[in-house]
């Protein structure tokens, strides 16, 4: 973890709301892995003390460019829309904990809802890179919020669903999850709780015929491993990035925890923001 002033290379746009900004923060871009993010520090003239999280959307360690990708929600976030090139802010991180990839998965599915496609976007470029296949499937409200294709890698498969019907599917994203699983080693969703929530729950129903299910009884048998251990996320099924609200993004407020199926709290900034979907508790034990 790091501490670093990163200078605003880029800032548009890209939907109504939704913002992509490219930093140079090579301390961040080396090292950084798919599922982690930064803890960014908004102006002193801001009013504003905590910092805010946000998804490592891509990383580029030649350049030193990593990318953000956020929805205007408030103050914070309304604030990052007015700097201008050549602007620093303070960022930490890179913090938490990544996705894991079973060395012998070929086939990730990524499951978006709005803007979780940040939360999942850099594995697609990690998975490419190890010459994995990878098929996106991103829901949305409508076609006004649907991720633009262009910001893709061409060598993906990307599949849309709108809740309005007014491109791809008609339906929720989860819809669409039914005609991958067999293909899918892992799967790996970023977006709204009762998205993942209905994720896991599918993927649990599964879990004995699931692709990556049959690649964890093999590799480690019947031994459990450690909730939030590396090798729990590479044997699930399907792993989440969770965004809940926090404060010091470091583990000690406990301002973000999550519940586990053992009873113990798990701090999303420090055992998470990714988990193993079945490590979680998803009956409302916490929102
Ligand atoms: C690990 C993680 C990754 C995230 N990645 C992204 C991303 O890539 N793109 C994106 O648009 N958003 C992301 N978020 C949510 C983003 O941090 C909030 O939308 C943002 O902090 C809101 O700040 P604000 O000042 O504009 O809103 P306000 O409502 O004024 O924020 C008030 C406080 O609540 C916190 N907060 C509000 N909403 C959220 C939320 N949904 N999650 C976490 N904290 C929240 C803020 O940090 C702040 O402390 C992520 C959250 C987490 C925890
Ligand atoms: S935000 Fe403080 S413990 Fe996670």
């Amino acid at each position: 973890m790091r501490l670093a002033a990163a200078e605003l290379v880029e800032s548009r746009e890209i939907l109504p709301g939704q913002w992509l900004q490219s930093f140079h923060a090579p301390e961040m871009a080396i090292g950084c892995r798919a599922g982690q993010f930064v803890h960014v520090k908004t102006g002193d003239d801001s009013g504003m003390i905590l910092r805010r999280p946000f998804s490592i959307n891509t990383a580029d360690p030649i350049s030193g460019i990593i990318t953000i990708h956020f929805r205007v929600i408030g103050r914070g976030t309304g604030w990052f829309t007015r700097l201008r090139a050549g602007d620093h802010v303070e960022m930490l991180g890179p913090l938490g904990r990544p996705f894991e990839v079973d060395p012998r998965s070929r086939h990730l599915l990524l499951i978006a809802g709005g803007l979780g496609v940040a939360g999942v976007r850099m594995l697609a470029d990690e998975a490419l890179r190890d010459g994995r296949q990878v098929t996106l499937l991103f829901g949305a409200a409508s076609s006004r919020e649907v991720y633009p294709s262009s910001l893709l890698p061409d060598e993906i498969e990307y599949v849309v669903a709108t809740d309005d019907g007014s491109i791809g599917h008609h339906g929720y994203v989860t819809e669409l999850v039914a005609d991958y699983e067999s293909w899918a080693d892992q799967a790996f969703a970023c977006g709204p709780t009762p998205m993942l929530g209905a994720l896991a729950k599918l993927a649990s129903s599964r879990r004995q015929r699931l692709g990556v299910a049959k690649l964890g009884r093999k590799r480690g048998g019947g031994k459990h491993d450690a909730i939030g251990s590396p090798a729990a996320r590479r044997k699930a099924f399907l792993q989440v990035a969770m965004e809940q609200n926090m404060g010091c993004a470091v583990g000690a407020c406990l301002g973000c925890v999550v519940m586990s199926v053992t009873g113990t709290p798990q701090r999303v900034c420090r055992e998470g923001p990714v988990f193993a979907a079945e490590e979680l508790v998803w009956d409302g034990a916490w929102s």
